[in-house]
């Protein structure tokens, strides 16, 4: 391990409500509260952006009103800055905005934190690392997306830990101390080597609350695979 790594503080999971049970959404915030996640990871899509249309701002309301977790919001939706205030007014502590989805990204993280939020970047699979790099120093948050977004339970894109190591050198090199953050595909098989590239935040939809036992039972599958 280097010095940066053993200085960085343990790593977070966010879990993806996208794969909760929505006719229960406030008992499985409740799970994820009494096992110690201090995150939710809330996927909106806007049926343009990316091709399935998930929820927007009355889930992340009510989200908001039942439960203390920090709201990790993820926008995947065609020119989020339409959207920015209104997410922060319903709960948001973060907002994740994709680099594809504006033309003015480094206006819309401006925005989110004008809004008093941590702001987030994201990128496609098939998006060069280098569309990010002139918003690095002004995020708090950079995600790399790790299957392309649109749905939960999909195959994790092996290519996708290099990536992760190349952020991790782009944030180290700047003295960035943002989240790197990994979405899509993430188990309690690969969040090591994830880890082991850099990453400090796991957002993992499919196998926290589909496992076997359910959400705190997946929870505790992640932390094994870390200890
Ligand atoms: C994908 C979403 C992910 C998704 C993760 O478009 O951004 O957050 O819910 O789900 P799993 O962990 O099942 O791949
Ligand atoms: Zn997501």
């Amino acid at each position: 391990m280097t010095d940066a790594a053993a200085a960085r503080p343990p790593v977070l999971l966010s879990p993806s409500l996208l794969a909760c049970d929505f006719a229960r959404l406030g008992e499985e915030l409740h799970t994820l509260e009494q096992a110690g996640v201090p995150w939710a990871h809330v996927d909106v899509m806007d049926g343009m952006f990316v091709p399935n249309i998930s929820f927007g701002l009355p889930i992340l309301a009510a989200a908001r009103r039942v439960s203390p977790l920090y709201m990790d919001v993820h926008l995947m939706i065609e020119q989020p800055e339409r959207y920015l205030r209104d997410f922060a007014e319903a709960g948001a502590d973060g907002l994740t905005v994709q680099v594809e989805s504006t033309r003015h990204i480094h206006r819309a993280v401006g925005q989110i934190r004008e809004l008093g939020k941590r702001a987030g970047v994201t990128l496609n699979p098939g998006t060069p690392l280098e569309a990010i790099r002139p918003v690095l120093a002004d995020v708090d948050l950079v995600l790399v997306m790790s299957v392309n977004p649109g749905f939960g339970g999909q195959k994790f894109i092996p290519a996708s830990v290099e990536r992760v190591r190349e952020v991790r050198r782009m944030l180290d090199d700047i003295g960035s101390q943002a989240d790197l953050q990994v979405d899509g595909g993430v188990t309690a098989q690969n969040a090591r080597a994830l880890v082991d590239a850099g990453a400090t935040n796991l957002v993992a939809g499919s196998a926290i609350f589909g496992a076997e036992g359910g959400a705190a039972a997946g929870v505790q599958a992640f932390r094994d695979a870390l200890a």
